[in-house]
């Protein structure tokens, strides 16, 4: 007997015996999903396949996942008898086509392929992925599946638009392919399907010539960037951000573009959550304290603002520390990097956080900036509280150029009547989750206050997988019922039965 049978048979005897959370990246106590009855480590499109006839023969969901580089428990319906398809060791990468001279080529990756590894394999062929990218060990498929993206206005950064096409297991366990066609339903809700279509066994991912990019990061007064030129601080770089300093009232700008191989000979490796034992320590207990102290809150906030000043980027031939901006090295190695040799993330020494994060049309960006100074200065005036950020690189200001599909969120033409031509601005506000008490941060409720502010007062869209249920709940409002209803008839053509069903499409509706 085959493994997928004996542990397939396993799972049907189990039902509803043994159920247990599946965690996020951050461990126990962070479920993804409440209760799974089983979690499998595929190893290839086939036993996905098979796992997915046999749940629809009897009728029990499934989920797949990545690298559970999620933040809430929105990746299942809440059913103990959900089965999980682990993709990471599914993740083969062939038909690598880059031809002399050419502008773009293609490669094949299975669902599996992160983007470290995908980065690693062009890198040694000369090639890269562009800007369709996004921080960190995340699998392609999952990252494309929930509309992930980087920050840029110039060019294409959902990661869906490096997609030329995808194979999905649909509900009755058939691969379908979906090719890159804006006229075609299937297609649009495709690019941003939230895993409801099915699994993502397999994608057709576009790719250019490696080349080189510089870094650079400026510091600017708060008052510099609420009410100054923000599409024209972002819009001329390939990809740039801010963050958001708010107890100090300053920004960091950080930008990158394209630099001629022969400009420098730096390999700057950039790291956005390598942490040294001294730093965590350093760090823990100072925002540890910060549950029950204002002023922690603002150390930290003035320590990281510090440390964030200076490059996070080492030269990857010796590992040194860079000191200067700009900093000059390959596509991936700047624009993401990884870790740090010797070096562990920051989530596993205990730091933790949770998120907020939501789309704006750029058009509003200084409005909702404002609006937002606003909430930390009321929160000073009417309760004498100063918030700030506690987080390493603080409050993360992305963009998204516009990007047309049924669920992005960046996508436009929508009946919420604003205009998102000049793109999107993401507000993305991780805060330190302490280990100590209730675990609950620090006014805590200052958060989803927050948020309920801006979805009531701004178009806006949520990050798919950076918000609570509650956050979804609200912003629901603010999607377009055309676009959901279209996206539902493509889901139940896909999946009449619901197998791959998640909170996420039930509170969107599309279940009803
Ligand atoms: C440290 C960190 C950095 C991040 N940086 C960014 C960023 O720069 N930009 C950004 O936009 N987002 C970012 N994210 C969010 C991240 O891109 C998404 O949460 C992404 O979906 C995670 O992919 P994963 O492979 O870990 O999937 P998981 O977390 O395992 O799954 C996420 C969701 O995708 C579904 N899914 C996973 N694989 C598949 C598949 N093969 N087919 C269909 N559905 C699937 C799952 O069912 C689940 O609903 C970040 C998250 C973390 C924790
Ligand atoms: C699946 O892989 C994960 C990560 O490597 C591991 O923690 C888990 O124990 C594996 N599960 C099984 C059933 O092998
Ligand atoms: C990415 O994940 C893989 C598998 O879990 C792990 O072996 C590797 O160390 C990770 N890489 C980084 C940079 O975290
Ligand atoms: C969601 O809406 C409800 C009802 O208006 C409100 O009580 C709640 O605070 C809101 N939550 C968020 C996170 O917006």
């Amino acid at each position: 007997m085959s493994s997928v049978r004996r542990y397939l048979l396993l799972a049907s005897a189990a039902l509803g015996v043994v159920a247990e959370p599946y965690n996020t990246f951050d461990g126990p106590g962070f479920p993804a999903c409440r209760d799974v009855a089983a979690v499998y480590n595929v190893t290839s499109v086939d036993e996905m396949v098979s796992i997915v006839k046999d749940a629809a023969a009897n009728g029990y969901p499934v989920r797949p996942s990545g690298k559970g580089h999620m933040w809430y428990d929105t990746m299942c319906q809440d059913d103990p008898r959900t089965v999980i398809i682990r993709t990471e060791n599914t993740n083969g990468i062939s038909d690598f086509s880059l031809e002399p001279g050419a502008e773009s080529g293609s490669v094949v990756i299975e669902a599996g392929v992160t983007f470290l590894q995908l980065a690693e394999y062009l890198h040694e062929n000369g090639a890269s992925m562009g800007y369709t990218l996004v921080n960190w060990n995340i699998s392609m498929a999952g990252a494309v599946a929930m509309g992930a993206h980087r920050s840029s206005i110039r060019e294409e950064s959902m990661v869906a638009a490096g997609v030329l096409s995808l194979d999905i297991i649909n509900g009755n366990g058939d691969i379908v392919t979906v090719e890159r066609d804006e006229t075609n339903d299937d297609w649009l809700a495709a690019s941003t399907s939230l895993g409801l279509l099915g699994v993502i066994a397999r994608m057709k991912f576009k790719i250019y010539p490696d080349f080189k990019v510089f870094a650079k990061q400026d510091i600017y007064d708060e008052d510099e960037v609420l009410n100054g030129d923000i599409y024209g601080m972002i819009a001329p770089y390939a990809t740039a951000n801010f963050w958001w300093w708010p107890y100090l009232k300053k920004f960091h700008h950080r930008y990158y573009d394209e630099i001629p191989e022969t400009l420098s000979d730096q390999e700057g490796f950039q790291s956005t959550f390598s942490v040294t034992d001294l730093e965590a320590a350093a760090a823990i207990t100072i925002l540890n304290s910060g549950k029950y102290l204002e002023t922690s809150n603002e150390l930290i906030e003035t320590i990281f603002f510090g440390l964030w000043s200076a490059p996070n980027f080492h030269e990857k031939t010796t590992d040194q520390t860079i000191y200067t901006w700009p900093v000059y090295g390959w596509n991936y190695d700047v624009l993401i990097g990884g870790l740090y040799p010797g070096q562990k993330p920051e989530w596993e020494y205990g730091l933790r956080g949770e998120t907020l994060e939501l789309a704006f049309p750029m058009t509003r960006a200084n409005d909702m900036l404002k609006r937002v100074r606003k909430f930390f200065d009321d929160e000073k005036k009417e309760k004498g509280i100063t918030m700030t950020s506690t987080y390493r690189s603080g409050i993360n200001i992305k963009f998204g150029k516009p990007y047309f599909d049924l669920l992005g969120q960046v996508t436009y033409d929508t009946s919420d009547g604003a205009d998102w031509s000049k793109g999107a601005i993401m507000f993305d506000f991780p805060h330190f989750k302490p280990s100590i008490g209730d675990g609950k941060p620090y006014n805590a409720d200052f958060y989803p206050r927050l948020a309920k502010v801006l979805i009531d007062e701004f178009p806006c869209r949520p990050h798919w997988t950076k918000n609570t249920r509650e956050v979804f709940g609200n912003a629901t409002k603010n999607i377009d019922p055309d676009h959901l209803a279209r996206f539902k008839a493509v889901r139940e053509k896909f999946d009449p039965s619901g197998t791959f069903k998640s909170v996420v499409g039930e509170i969107l509706g599309l279940y009803d």
